[in-house]
């Protein structure tokens, strides 16, 4: 169970590549990592990081208020230490798989698995929050464009559970009649709005339609090659870049100071929550480690491209997250689509649209670069032999791992339509930042066990700042709900029985 690969055993593979093309520069990887950064946690939950929300149980998940800007410089804080760590296993190792192939060599193959199970709830559970976000920005766009003509049903929009709790809460509060009038009759819109959906007991047959559509798409994208698909991001990234700093621009000078007071409604509790939530708009400079055996000079620009990306990323939030907070006030703040709202609110309503254009364009582009990153993750797991052979098979034409590629595409497809946003933005959270933990501690274990291997890259502070990223990320992880701590337990669970069942006897290591 703690087999360890050799350092030696992990780089000539990476750096032979077998078979995947090296193309990708530090520009290249810098663009991925944008790409992968700013996207749904910007352009939604931001909101709910401002806000808070209500959680099952009635009780409320306090928010940050005009704090969020504290909140994105405390998680910018945590996320550049563990950012230093990555760099400096990255260029030592550059190889895909990031986390997990890091953990092989620190660790032992069993933590390896767990750490390659985990970074599935990062990219593939991610996934399906951002798809989610996605599918509501592409239905509103749509609905601006042709002016209320082209409307998707609320029953092809949304996953099963939401919309199975939206009916049930419709239902009971006409049965009780007790809600004011105005609530009472959103709750019949509701209930037509739902009155065509298949149902089967009292779950309501809802999919998430245009979520799963943009997935496959980009499947497609991913299994025809990476050089392609790092060329649409690239455009991607400038297009949503600037529409980000357009906002920023624009908002500045309608600024009123007096919404920023209190700075903390909610105490620090809230800034606190708005961390934790916020993490979910950092994750992504990670992902530019799963392109290790695509970058030209991997040892040299895989550190560039992560850092670049989070200094540039932390900037922009920074400064959104003062011009939102300062242009509207806080309480005011209503709808998923925040940024549009604060347009809205200087009356610049056909922004309004352009802001839900840029945030279709952003999260495609995360979309693109966490499932490039879940496909070459099954890649190098299927590669060691935790995973059956099939999944490291590279297409003769294409040079991708195709299966894989599929399979992925598919099966997040299909989440969209099981579970809940909610449900996906924590449990990804909670998954990255437990690798995040372990990748600190990897730093740790490598600089005992390989003192004299080549660091192109070296950790400043050492061993301080892997200490406070390990430190920094366990903390975020206790600023989230409870929920979501048990829902990862059983997910590290069921990845427990798969490796004892398949890949610890399967290993190639073992043979
Ligand atoms: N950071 C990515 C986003 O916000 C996951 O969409």
């Amino acid at each position: 169970m703690f087999r360890r690969k050799s350092p030696d055993q992990v780089v000539p593979e990476g750096s032979h590549g077998e078979g995947l093309k090296r193309s990708l520069s530090a520009f290249d990887l810098t663009m991925l990592g944008i790409g992968a950064i700013i996207g749904a946690g910007l352009f939604s939950s931001i909101k709910e990081m401002i806000t808070g929300r209500v959680l099952a149980d009635g009780s409320l998940f306090v928010g940050a208020g005009p704090g969020v800007i504290l909140s994105f410089a405390i998680t910018a804080m945590a996320c550049g230490f563990a950012a230093f760590c990555y760099a400096e296993i990255a260029s030592m190792y550059p190889v895909s798989g990031s986390a997990y192939s890091y953990s092989y060599v620190a660790f032992g193959e069993v933590i390896a698995w767990m750490i390659g199970w985990d970074l599935m709830v990062e990219y593939a559970i991610g996934n399906v929050y951002v798809a989610a976000s996605w599918s509501d920005y592409f239905t509103n766009f749509l609905r601006g464009i042709s002016n209320g003509a082209i409307h998707v049903p609320e029953w092809l929009g949304m996953d099963f559970q939401s919309a199975t709790m939206k009916v049930k809460a419709a239902t009971d509060m006409l049965a009780a009649g007790t809600a004011s009038a105005a609530d009472l009759a959103s709750a019949k819109e509701t209930l037509a709005a739902f009155a065509d959906a298949p149902r089967i007991g009292h779950w309501v047959f809802s999919v998430d339609l245009p979520a799963a559509l943009i997935t496959l798409l980009l499947t497609v994208l991913l299994f025809v090659g990476v050089k392609e698909s790092a060329r649409l991001n690239t455009f991607m990234v400038i297009l949503k870049v600037g529409l980000v700093v357009a906002f920023i621009a624009i908002g500045f000078g309608h600024i009123d100071t007096n919404n920023w007071t209190p700075l903390m409604p909610n105490g620090f509790t809230g800034v606190w929550h708005g961390a934790a939530l916020g993490f979910f708009s950092y994750i992504g400079f990670d992902a530019v480690s799963t392109a290790g055996e695509e970058a030209k000079n991997p040892q040299r620009d895989l550190p560039r491209g992560m850092i670049w990306s989070l200094i540039i990323c932390t900037v922009l939030y920074i400064l959104t997250a003062a011009v939102l907070t300062g242009v509207v006030n806080w309480k005011q703040l209503e709808g998923n689509d925040p940024l549009a709202e604060a347009f809205e609110k200087i009356g610049m309503h056909g922004a309004s649209t352009a802001m839900a254009f840029g945030a279709v364009i952003a999260m495609a582009a995360v979309l693109l670069v966490f499932q490039l990153g879940q496909t070459r993750i099954f890649y190098v797991m299927a590669r060691d032999g935790l995973l059956p052979k099939v999944f490291s098979s590279v297409h003769p034409k294409y040079q991708t791992p195709h299966v894989n590629t599929w399979l992925v595409g598919i099966v997040v497809a299909i989440l969209c339509s099981v579970l809940t946003p909610d449900q996906a933005i924590g449990l990804t959270n909670i998954g990255t930042l437990f690798a995040f933990v372990l990748v600190a501690l990897g730093v740790i274990a490598l600089r005992i066990r390989e003192p004299h291997r080549p660091r192109p890259f070296k950790v400043p502070g050492y061993p301080v700042t892997p200490i406070l990223a390990a430190l920094a990320c366990l903390a975020l992880i206790f600023g989230l709900e409870a929920s979501n701590w048990w829902r990862f337990v059983v997910w590290l669970g069921i990845g427990l029985v798969f490796y004892f069942f398949y890949g610890y006897r399967k290993s190639k290591l073992a043979s």
